[in-house]
């Protein structure tokens, strides 16, 4: 009897049922009246007195474990459909998940609104189809004035164009408020040129400008310097030139030492030690005039940069049209702060 014991019990240790038919076949072949479990009790009486202890406790073990067995199988079953299916193994890798990446230029936009906004400076926007007043004549655009030219600026119909620069909104701010201002306006600008590595028909700029009582050059140079160490790190050093932009007067364009060589002279900065980054001035009175706020009482700086070619610099891409090519390759270099 006590082979028959261990013969029933391996027989329950390698059992699966594939069905709930299956599963039932085998109670019914253990458990039922006339089932095998059933039968080893019946000739439970012939056992020799001294061993009915042992196989008496064998035998209800046998019937216990045969009942756990088919209990465990049952939930498995409900549970999947099948026995043998586990839910989920939760020892194999998990599947990559790819997370896309920031645009280099989102980056670097992201990062020159939060240099200027630590020191207060707000967002404005504009549109991006402009009329002629917003883009150049408010801005004090002669009326033969070069830029106004079909080669540079995309016309719609009749007064509008696709914004040539992101001074339109110092416009639209302006005309709708009144000083102190001190905002940022990030946005894309469209220009009528062939698209080269150094030129495209599309990129971004972000202008910034200060409005208030007493805002002086020495406040634009500071602003500047702060925003190019933040910027390039800290041992940058600026340089202005004198320049010319109809909107401000004095104007000037801001070179920073060459991020690359530190200044020692490298192709990037064609060996001379800077590079340039953006053109700025205080805003002419005219300008101020032309949006109603009073040149007598306010003056303001006003500054204007490419977000492209701030990228190219702190990232050292060469070529301007990777940036609308959409290359992933290009692109999953980035990572975002
Ligand atoms: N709007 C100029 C451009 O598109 C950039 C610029 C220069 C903006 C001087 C300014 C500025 O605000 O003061 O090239």
């Amino acid at each position: 009897m006590q082979e028959r014991i261990k013969e029933i019990l391996s027989e329950i240790e390698q059992f699966s049922a594939e069905s709930k038919e299956q599963l039932e076949g085998f109670r019914i072949k253990l458990l039922s009246k006339k089932g095998d479990i059933s039968q080893l009790f019946d000739d439970f009486k012939n056992v020799a007195p001294e061993l009915k202890r042992e196989v008496g406790q064998k035998l209800n073990e046998l019937k216990n474990r045969a009942q756990e067995k088919l209990n465990l199988l049952k939930e498995k079953l409900e549970e999947t459909g099948s026995a043998d299916k586990v839910l989920i193994d939760l020892t194999l890798p998990g599947e990559q998940v790819n997370i896309g990446t920031r645009h280099p230029i989102s980056i670097v936009r992201k990062r020159i609104i939060d240099i200027f906004s630590r020191i207060g400076f707000t967002l404005a926007d504009g549109p991006e189809v402009e009329d002629d007043w917003h883009n150049f004549t408010a801005l004090n655009f002669p009326e033969n004035h070069p830029a106004r030219d079909m080669q540079d600026t995309f016309f719609i119909t009749g007064d509008f164009a696709l914004r040539t620069h992101t001074s339109s909104v110092q416009v639209r701010v302006m005309e709708n408020k009144q000083p102190p201002l001190r905002l940022l306006a990030p946005g894309r600008v469209y220009r009528n040129e062939a698209i080269s590595a150094r030129a495209h028909c599309f990129f971004h700029q972000v202008e910034g400008f200060y409005i208030d009582t007493n805002v002086s050059f020495a406040d634009l140079k500071q602003t500047l310097l702060y925003f190019a160490k933040e910027m390039f790190g800290e041992e940058t050093k600026i340089r202005l030139r004198p320049s010319y932009f109809p909107f401000t007067e004095p104007s000037a364009e801001m070179d920073i030492s060459c991020n690359i060589c530190g200044g020692k002279g490298c192709n990037v900065c064609k060996y001379s030690g800077w590079v340039e980054i953006l053109g700025c001035g205080m805003v002419d009175p005219a300008v101020l005039d032309n949006c109603k706020i009073d040149s007598k009482k306010y003056t303001g700086f006003a500054f204007g940069m490419g977000i492209e070619r701030i990228t190219m610099l702190k990232y050292q891409i060469k070529d301007l049209r990777l940036f609308s090519e959409n290359d992933i390759r290009f692109l999953n270099q980035f990572r975002s702060e």
